[in-house]
């Protein structure tokens, strides 16, 4: 079973390439981020609690976000592996992924890390913010969500580089380029 965890600062194209990766392989998207935003956009009392982190640029907290995505697990036990977009953003995250897949007897066979210069990701977001108005692409919420990965996200590099899940993914050539260098990498792996 292929899972894999994509990896990356805001912008650097997880959700982008996440939709080219769930056609090739047939994978179950998960994106943490695009069920918050569904929540907010239904008024749930999960989207309620979020909506307060997201729109300041701040992580939604560890006990929400590690209940949904055991609810999302559990509503798709069919999936014939998964990607796991933004998720985890901490090391208490990685860990109960680890705790959520071991009860299912499945692992993360990889987690691709993308980069990319800080600025080149604060342009592609103002523009996005632009175009299609996402409420946290403004510049003030963009530096605090940067600040943010570079805190509590960034480090978790470490923590998959020591169990040897990580494959760092230079991401910023085209989105083409990009999906490209990606299935050289899934291609590789013991799946
Ligand atoms: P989330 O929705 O995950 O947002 P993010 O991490 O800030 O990242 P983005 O979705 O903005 O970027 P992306 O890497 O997906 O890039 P994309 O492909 O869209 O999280 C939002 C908030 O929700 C968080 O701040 C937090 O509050 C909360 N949250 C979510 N998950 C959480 C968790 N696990 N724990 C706690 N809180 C959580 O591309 C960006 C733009 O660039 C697009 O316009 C795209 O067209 C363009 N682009 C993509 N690739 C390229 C390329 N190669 N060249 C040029 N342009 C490109
Ligand atoms: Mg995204």
């Amino acid at each position: 079973m292929l899972n894999i965890v994509l990896f990356g600062a805001p912008g650097t194209g997880k959700g982008t390439q996440s939709e080219l990766i769930i056609k090739k392989y047939g994978l179950h998207h998960i994106s943490t981020g695009d069920i918050l935003r569904k929540e907010i956009e239904r008024k749930s009392p999960l989207g309620l609690q979020a909506e307060k982190h997201i729109s300041a640029g701040q992580l939604v907290p560890d006990e929400l976000i590690i209940d949904m995505l055991a609810d999302v697990l559990n509503k798709n036990t069919d999936a014939k592996g998964y990607i796991f977009d933004g998720f985890p953003r901490t090391i208490p995250q990685a860990k109960a992924l680890d705790k959520l897949l071991g009860e299912r007897e499945i692992a993360i066979t990889a987690v691709l890390s993308l980069k990319v210069e800080e600025k080149a990701l604060i342009q592609r977001l103002l523009k996005r913010g632009q175009e299609s108005g996402r409420a946290d692409d403004k510049l003030e919420v963009i530096e605090n969500r940067m600040k943010v990965y570079r805190e509590q996200t960034d480090p978790l590099r470490d923590f998959y580089k020591k169990n040897g899940k990580l494959v760092n993914i230079p991401g910023d050539g085209t989105v083409e380029e990009v999906f490209e260098e990606i299935v050289v990498e899934i291609d590789r792996l013991p799946f």
